[in-house]
C-alpha cells in the first residue's frame, strides 16, 4: 500500500442510484417530484405534518426493499482491509439509506440523518424505526407522541460536524463519490480537505459542481468506477 494512511470518503445519492434509489437533482429526481419547501423543512412539518410524515414513510418503506450495489460492497471491503492494515478510514454519507451498513461498512457517519431512525422531540432519544410515523405512534422511550423522521431538513444543522472536520484535518486523501456538490457544508469538504493538505479525488457519473476543486476526477457509474478505484488503492 502507498503512503496514504488516512482516508475520508464522502458519499451522496449517486452511490445508491444503481440500487434503485432516486437521486435528488438528476432528471426525474426527488426534488423534481416534490418541492423541497413542501417536505424537507421544519416549516413544512409545522404547516402540514401529515404530508411530510407520509413522504418519509414512503421513502422509509422503499429503501428497505433495495439492496447494496457493487460500489457499497467495494467501499465496505476497503473499510475492512484498510483498518486491518492499521490505517484509518471514515465514510461520511449524505444518504439517509442504510446501504453502506448493509454492505458491511463498520463506521459510517450519517450527516443528514437516517430514514431508519425516529427522533422524539419530547425526550430527544432516537429509536430504530422501520414502520410508519403517520399514525403518531408513541415514543418507545418516553411514551409521548412526538416522533419525527431523523432526517436533517433544510435550515437544520447537519450531524457530526466536529468529528468530520477532525477527520478532514488529518486526512491524506479525500474522495467524493456520487454527489452533485450542490449542498453545503458537504459541498465545501473538498476545499477544506485541500486546505488541510489532503489529495482529492472525485468519482461521479459526470463532473460535479465542484469538480474543478479536485486534483483528479473520474467519471462513470459508481458500480464500475468505485470498485476499480478500491482495487487500485488496495493494490498500491
Ligand atoms: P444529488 O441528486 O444532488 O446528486 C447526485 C449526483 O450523483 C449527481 O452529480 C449525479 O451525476 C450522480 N450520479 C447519479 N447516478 C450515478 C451513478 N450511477 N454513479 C455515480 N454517480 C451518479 O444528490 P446529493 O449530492 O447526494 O440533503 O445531494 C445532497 C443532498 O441534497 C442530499 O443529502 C439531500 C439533498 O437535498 C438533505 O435532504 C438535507
Amino acid at each position: 500500500m502507498s503512503d496514504i494512511r488516512k482516508i475520508v470518503i464522502l458519499t451522496g445519492a449517486g452511490v445508491s442510484a444503481e440500487s434503485g434509489i432516486d437521486t435528488f437533482r438528476d432528471g426525474g429526481g426527488l426534488w423534481e417530484q416534490h418541492r423541497v419547501e413542501d417536505v424537507a423543512t421544519p416549516e413544512a412539518f409545522a404547516r402540514d405534518p401529515d404530508l411530510v410524515l407520509r413522504f418519509y414513510d414512503m421513502r422509509r418503506e422503499a429503501i428497505q426493499t433495495k439492496l447494496p450495489n457493487a460500489a457499497h460492497l467495494a467501499l465496505a471491503k476497503l473499510d475492512a482491509q484498510w483498518r486491518q492494515a492499521g490505517r484509518e478510514l471514515l465514510i461520511v454519507t449524505q444518504n439517509v439509506d442504510d446501504l453502506h451498513e448493509r454492505a458491511g461498512a463498520a463506521r459510517v457517519l450519517h450527516m443528514h440523518g437516517e430514514h431508519l431512525n425516529a427522533w422524539c422531540t419530547a425526550c430527544d432519544v432516537r429509536s430504530r424505526w422501520t414502520g410508519t410515523l403517520i399514525e403518531r405512534p408513541p415514543c418507545p422511550e418516553c411514551g409521548e407522541t412526538a416522533l419525527r423522521p431523523d432526517v436533517v431538513w433544510f435550515g437544520e444543522m447537519p450531524y457530526e460536524m466536529d468529528t468530520i472536520f477532525s477527520a478532514l484535518r488529518e486526512a491524506d486523501l479525500f474522495v467524493s463519490i456520487g454527489t452533485s456538490g450542490a449542498v453545503y457544508p458537504a459541498a465545501g469538504f473538498v476545499r477544506n480537505a485541500r486546505e488541510f493538505g489532503a489529495a482529492t479525488l472525485e468519482l461521479n457519473l459526470e463532473p460535479s459542481q465542484g469538480t474543478a476543486w479536485f486534483d483528479e476526477a473520474r467519471h462513470g457509474p459508481a458500480t464500475q468506477i468505485v470498485p476499480q478505484w478500491v482495487e487500485e488503492i488496495l493494490g498500491k
